[in-house]
């Protein structure tokens, strides 16, 4: 069962149904201002940080779900009949498509998500709107532009114009997103509202906070009246479904002063037929209570708002601009030029913290997390990555070891005592340097957590020799409260437990410092780092070396877990794909681990995180037994981790495997089967329930995941093969033996590739001639082209 399709042309995911398995969404704004938008006008607002500057309130895990939101309502003043713009929250009966319509007054509908905007349209008993959401470039507010036409059924006789009310609603959270729902006594005390001039201000104050200003307008259209205390609008044991405003079709005007604050107005209007009328609405955040006023006016007039949503338009394109593959597969094409993409920018900008799985107001920026969501967007705006690199080195400590997370607003970090996070620096530095070649930002000074300074090159050699130097009975690092796989919290008692992760991981940094040491000419530190991770390597092959496969770790009790040796939980992928892509593992170590990833992990629907699941709580291991099998870390499909698989098969040049393994958790290929599938066909989510579950196959936690980050590179960088080095850009696609070839455009430190690769001997891997401009080069490395700006074809021929 399908719910919708890609426009490929205009870059929008196209919604048919507004009963889709469970909310899919869209993010609106990319810079300070955030909106969560659902397919059906549910989600919140929030300025920077979700948890201290939340502006809309929004009920998780509510029955009915997905409620708080961008609510219009319309009224038939003469039927009193009313609905919603965007179906929820109203709900009336659908109109099925392929379903022969049995009444005139069905609701019909259309949502389309597109990049940085949702528009939702309705039909419904000869109304039509289309409502255009969307967050103008570097503002801090949201508009919604409602077109409304009355466009008479053929055959309808009689009705020659329509008597209307048309009703807005938001409901403002107190700021504070914990406090709001929790402290009751407190904060049903301190909501406050004002409307002046057509503008319902939000003024709570929040404890100290004296100047929080959240405001809802309508920019266009004098109100006929308005509501901004909830019961008033709602009534008392009212509901969404039919507020008493809306079943009335009168406001009271009430201002809020404690309880409940919202935003609502009402509008009332003849349509003629065939006429249209446009409703703007504003809904922002300031700090300066005359700023409202102006954004108003400033966007008052439909073209202006045209205008804005091009630009916006235009500014995606620009974004999505810098890698884009024409290939045999139509998916991959959607997935890499705008939605893995797209999705790369929102995971770089918000983290774990906001989503319709993360609230917002647990999770700040996750050290481990944000590090790698560099690399899936290192390609678009290197400087921002830049920023983020040093906005993450400041919360690493002087030994070393990081803060877990930090505070979007602030910047402070909070939460330590995890055994990888610091190394992360070690993948995200290199993923820049190599990007732009700037490798001048290894001598960058920033501070760390208690203000000692420290180059950028510093930071990755202190996370490096945390790890080297924190070592348990096996010489291996300590896992201390989990690594990667957050769940495996073995006990710490006697701090003992050791990860088989974390040294790949120094493996891989190691190797990156050795070649950044010869770049900047730190010659001692060639030998040392080289030293460091052969040292490593044979430490790993030694002690985690299982038969056919890595282990995973060894607990308290030196007892190894991942191994043949345990019952449950025999088998890990982490060690497994790092072990390759590491370079730890030797070629036969290799082949035998990734085969046996593909004997007792791999299922039709993606590569499971470890198998078999724990069937029951060992203290010992921790969270990751909490889960029933088959979910999360207890041998779900994992699709953060899956992407290493493919890096790790493509390194060895198995490129069928690796490209079987992309196409099992590539979004898009669910298109048809959401009903199973349920998240977003669009982006990717956290994990994929396991064969150990009776849901197996089933997605769940979309959008922000590390997922999309390498899934982007393991496709654009390994299986294409497009890759940037320290010292060019490198042509080493790994595809399947069936393809003809493909072309990809990739702008690279400033100048725009076009490369042609064919594949007429129908291999896997390997390139037998590369040329650039049509001179032959002598590798398949294409060297910068330091006078920037220009365009460039390579044409690629493997064999
Ligand atoms: C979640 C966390 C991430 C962790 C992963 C595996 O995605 O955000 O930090 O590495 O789970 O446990």
């Amino acid at each position: 069962m399908k719910y919708g399709y890609f426009d490929k042309e205009n870059r929008e995911y196209v919604i048919q149904r507004p009963d889709t398995p469970l909310p899919w969404i869209n993010y609106l704004g990319s810079e300070n201002y955030c909106a969560l938008m659902s397919n059906t006008a549910g989600g919140y607002s929030f300025y920077k940080d979700p948890r201290e500057r939340r502006i809309l309130r929004y009920r998780y895990n509510n029955v009915p779900m997905d409620r708080g939101g961008r609510y219009l309502y319309l009224r038939d003043n003469k039927t009193k009949d009313f609905w919603s713009a965007s179906w929820q929250p109203v709900l009336k009966k659908l109109k099925i498509k392929d379903q022969k319509a049995k009444s005139n007054s069905d609701y019909e509908y259309e949502c389309r998500h597109g990049l940085g905007y949702t528009i939702i349209s309705s039909e419904y008993s000869g109304i039509r709107t289309k409502t255009t959401y969307f967050v103008p470039l570097g503002e801090n507010l949201e508009i919604w532009m409602l077109e409304v036409k009355f466009e008479p059924k053929k055959g309808a006789l009689g009705v020659k114009s329509r008597d209307l009310s048309l009703f807005s609603f938001v409901e403002f959270c107190l700021w504070d997103a914990l406090n709001d729902m929790t402290d009751y006594q407190y904060n049903l005390n301190i909501g406050e509202t004002k409307v002046e001039e057509n503008i319902i201000y939000h003024l709570s104050r929040y404890r100290v906070e004296q100047n929080l200003v959240g405001y809802f307008a309508c920019t266009n259209v004098t109100a006929k009246g308005f509501d901004t205390q909830r019961k008033d609008f709602m009534g008392n044991y009212g509901n969404w479904s039919a507020p008493r405003a809306v079943v009335e079709g009168k406001m009271n005007n009430s201002l809020a002063v404690g309880w409940s604050p919202v935003g609502s107005q009402m509008f009332n209007f003849n349509l003629k037929s065939g006429e249209t009328k446009t409703f703007i609405f504003v809904l922002g955040f300031t700090e300066n209570i005359k700023e409202p006023l102006t954004k108003a006016e400033k966007f008052e007039d439909p073209n202006v708002i045209e205008k804005e949503l091009e630009k916006l338009k235009n500014y995606w394109g620009g974004n999505l601009n810098n890698y884009s593959v024409q290939s045999e597969d139509p998916e991959l094409d959607l997935m890499v030029n705008t939605w893995n993409q797209y999705q790369c920018r929102t995971t770089f900008n918000w983290s774990r913290s906001a989503s319709y799985y993360e609230s917002g107001i647990g999770r700040g920026m996750g050290f481990r997390d944000s590090n790698q969501d560099t690399l899936g967007f290192v390609h678009m705006i290197p400087e921002k990555v830049k920023e983020r690199i040093i906005d993450l080195a400041a919360n690493q400590f002087e030994d070393g070891s990081a803060y877990h997370q930090y505070s979007p607003l602030t910047k402070k970090g909070n939460g330590s005592g995890y055994g990888d996070d610091h190394l992360w620096l070690t993948v995200s530095i290199p993923a820049y340097v190599k990007e732009t070649g700037d490798i001048r930002f290894l001598e960058t000074e920033v501070p760390f957590v208690g203000g000692e300074k420290g180059t950028i090159y510093e930071h990755m050699a202190r996370a490096i020799n945390f790890s080297i130097t924190h070592l348990g009975p096996h010489g291996l690092p300590k896992i201390y409260f989990a690594d990667w796989n957050d769940c495996l919290n073995l006990t710490q008692e006697k701090e003992k437990a050791e990860s088989v992760m974390i040294p790949q991981m120094v493996v891989y940094g190691a190797r990156e410092m050795a070649k950044m040491a010869e770049l900047i000419g730190k010659k001692e530190d060639i030998k040392k780092y080289n030293q460091i991770a052969t040292e490593m390597t044979k430490k790993v092959n030694k002690v985690a070396w299982d038969g056919n496969w890595y282990i995973r770790a060894f607990d308290e009790d030196e007892e190894p877990l991942g191994s043949s040796k345990n019952k449950e939980g025999q088998i890990y992928l982490e060690t497994q794909a790092w072990g390759v892509l590491s370079g730890a593992a030797e070629k036969d170590q290799a082949i035998k681990c990734m085969d046996s990833v593909r004997k007792h992990l791999w299922t039709q629907h993606g590569i499971m995180l470890m198998t078999p699941p724990y069937s029951k709580f060992i203290p010992k291991y921790g969270s990751i037994c909490v889960y029933p099998p088959g979910l999360k870390e207890n041998g779900a499909i994992f699709c953060h981790p899956n992407p290493w698989a493919m890096i790790a098969e493509c390194i060895m040049g198995r490129g069928d495997l690796a490209y079987e393994y992309y196409k099992a958790v590539q979004p898009a290929a669910h298109n048809e089967t959401a009903d199973l599938y349920k998240t977003e066909p669009y982006v990717y989510c956290q994990m994929i329930a396991g064969k150990h579950h009776k849901d197996f196959g089933e997605g769940k936690n979309s959008w922000l995941t590390g997922s999309a980050s390498w899934n982007f590179v393991a496709v654009s960088q390994w299986i294409l093969g497009i890759r940037p080095d320290y010292e060019g850009l490198l042509v080493d696609p790994c595809i399947p033996k069936a393809w003809k070839g493909f072309q990809v455009k990739r702008i690279f430190r400033g100048s725009t590739y076009y490369i042609t690769v064919r594949n007429p001997e129908g291999v896997s891997k390997g390139v037998k001639s590369v040329t650039l401009d049509n001179k032959r080069l002598t590798s398949n490395l294409i060297p910068p082209d330091k006078t920037g700006g220009k365009e460039h074809h390579t044409e690629v021929i493997m064999g």
